[in-house]
């Protein structure tokens, strides 16, 4: 019925997220609310460790992409489930550290890292950079030999893959401004300099060919491109590297339309290219590596809102109009994202009417969805919208000055908050006059 495994409907016909009436969570912590249900997000870390341990004999590690939603519940829960972290910035890297995310197990990402945040990164002694470029290369090995420390580095490396997802979350392809591309020789140029640093230890390669993908076969193609290259790599330069950091990018449902490749048939069909490649080009099985960051979290996250004004205009369209918006967000006004809605306090009855939802931003474009199936709604009723749990809070803002909502985790049929709502005071702490 839902496009979300955590959700259902009680005898009130309200709308329950991992066993908790929504329409009590809105009263109780207010609207816009963002509700992530703990157990939801344990069984999906646990399906991608699982057939990880599965089909690479425990010869890898599932690291969570923590751009998809940063905050310090996060990082701890994922730790508790033996994975590790990857970061793209200083703050995501500071979340992680002070969550007590094991630094072995953080992997530093990013196509332009600062001196500060590649110097943060050696003094807390983060377990890999993935490095993006040439230049990134030969300021951390400056940068290093200053601390006195060898940095373990990835190369993140663009395999020519040309994924079917949206423009801007496509990243595989040559024109793309991350990595470095391996069909020019751009790729083993930069390993063979590496490879005479002092202060690097080059220890793999990393691809990531997208985000929101459903085809197996992009997968497949960028490990068999990968091992290949690693084969390449220790034939023309004699090094032969220990992992191989595959990237996120796995599909998750937000309609009806949309039809995810169960986890663990992506990491067997996977794991077939990367066996049988390595063995053709004589290598030792490489340490795999794989970044989900939107199936972690995605399906296990909803937002409520309050309901205001709906304003209908005949023959054109009827406005619902929402206490939050692009703000908390952007995905509608950013890549036109489609999402299921839902009137949480009538949430099995039929969807009757069709509604365009808009945020409250001083902005045409504040829309949430368009022509969007919905219970026929009244103003105060709590809207609830589906699949948010990833790249929602984590790409939010204040946007004229809204306060970002609130978030709570479930679970057990209990809750807790794990970010507090923004007060108009934290709104103008930065302040100077
Ligand atoms: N690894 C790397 C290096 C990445 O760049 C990303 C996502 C991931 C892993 C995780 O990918 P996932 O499993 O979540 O697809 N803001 C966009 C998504 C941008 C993804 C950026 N990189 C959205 O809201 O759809």
């Amino acid at each position: 019925m839902f496009t979300s495994p955590c959700l259902s409907v009680n005898e009130e016909n309200h709308l329950t997220i991992g066993g908790v009436d929504t329409l009590s969570l809105a009263k109780e912590y207010g609207t816009p609310l963002y509700v992530l249900d703990e157990d939801a997000v344990r069984r999906n870390c646990r399906l991608y460790v699982d057939s990880m341990n599965r089909f690479y004999d425990g010869h890898g590690l599932i690291l969570f992409a923590s751009k998809a939603l940063c905050n310090t519940a996060m990082c701890k829960l994922v730790a508790s489930e033996n994975m590790g972290v990857d970061v793209v910035s200083g703050g995501e890297l500071y979340t992680a550290y002070k969550a007590g995310v094991p630094m072995e197990k953080v992997y530093f990402h990013g196509n332009n890292k600062t001196e500060a945040e590649l110097n943060m990164a050696l003094s807390l002694g983060v377990g890999r950079f993935v490095v993006d470029n040439q230049s990134e290369l030969l300021e951390l090995d400056r940068l290093a030999k200053a601390a006195g420390k060898k940095a373990s580095v990835l190369f993140r490396i663009t395999p020519g893959i040309d994924a079917h997802t949206h423009d801007f979350i496509m990243t595989g392809k040559i024109d793309c401004k991350f990595g470095v591309i391996l069909e020019n020789g751009d790729a083993m140029e930069i390993i063979r300099l590496a490879s005479t640093l002092e202060n690097i230890e080059v220890v793999g390669v990393h691809c990531h060919i997208g985000s929101q993908i459903f085809d197996l076969e992009p997968f497949c193609e960028a490990a068999s491109v990968m091992v290949n290259f690693l084969g390449d790599v220790k034939d023309t330069l004699g090094i032969t590297l220990s992992e191989l950091n595959l990237g996120g990018g796995f599909g998750i449902c937000y309609t009806e339309k949309d039809d995810p490749v169960p986890y663990d048939q992506y990491m067997e069909a996977v794991s077939k290219v990367v066996k049988a490649t390595a063995e053709k080009r004589n290598l030792p099985l490489p340490k795999i590596l794989m970044e989900p960051g939107r199936s972690i979290v995605g399906d296990a996250g909803i937002t409520l809102y309050t309901v205001g004004a709906i304003k209908n205009i005949p023959g054109v369209r009827s406005y619902l109009a929402v206490d939050g918006g692009m703000g908390d967000n952007p995905r509608y006004a950013l890549y036109q994202a489609e999402y299921e809605f839902l009137v949480a306090n009538r949430a099995g009855s039929a969807k009757d009417a069709v509604y365009t939802v808009a945020g409250k931003c001083c902005e045409s474009g504040d829309l949430l969805g368009e022509h969007a199936p919905l219970q026929t709604a009244n103003s105060g009723d709590i809207l609830a919208v589906l699949s948010t749990g990833a790249y929602n809070y984590s790409m939010s803002s204040n946007y004229n000055r809204i306060p970002r909502p609130a978030m709570v985790m479930v679970s057990g049929g209990k809750t807790r908050i794990v970010v507090k709502r923004e007060t108009y005071e934290d709104i103008i702490k930065n302040d100077c006059e």
